[in-house]
């Protein structure tokens, strides 16, 4: 098993390969909509059960402002479903959502990332990706439910 931080970066590169896909494959877009809401909702879930809770004491400013992104990430993309595939609005919507979720992932990446190696140590980092797994794969039951 990987350490938590690598799932997590394989989970940002899975969801960029979605939003590729939704841009430029008009016939799929459908199918990868539902995709796109099982593992970006399962994704930030997990983080929140897991990392999030163990870097709370330590950095609870940087959690706060995490969290802060996800919440606003969760509005944008509930407005977005609502945006029929046939309407002129949706393509921009797409980029819109895209962007907002390039600058947290590219936070997380950056500032979380280092101050998760700061405060958890490699052991705790092992230990955290099976319940990540875990939270990611029970999220994901409710939301497509
Ligand atoms: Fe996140
Ligand atoms: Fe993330």
């Amino acid at each position: 098993m990987a350490l938590i931080l690598e799932l997590i970066r394989d989970d940002h590169d899975l969801i960029r390969a979605l939003f590729d896909e939704l841009k430029s494959n008009p016939e799929t877009r459908d199918v990868r909509c539902i995709t796109l809401r099982r593992e970006l909702s399962g994704h930030m879930y997990a983080e929140e059960a897991t990392l999030y809770t163990h870097l709370r004491d330590a950095v609870p400013g940087e959690v706060q402002r995490s969290l802060d992104e996800h919440a606003g990430i969760r509005e944008t993309l509930a407005k977005f479903e609502k945006i029929s595939l046939r309407d002129d609005t949706w393509l921009p919507a797409l980029d819109d959502l895209r962007r907002q979720i390039e600058i947290h992932f590219a936070r997380e990446e950056g500032e979380v990332f280092a101050r998760t190696k700061e405060h958890i140590d490699r052991g705790d980092l092992f230990a955290l990706s099976e319940p990540f797994e875990r939270e990611k794969v029970a999220a994901a039951r409710t939301i497509s439910a």
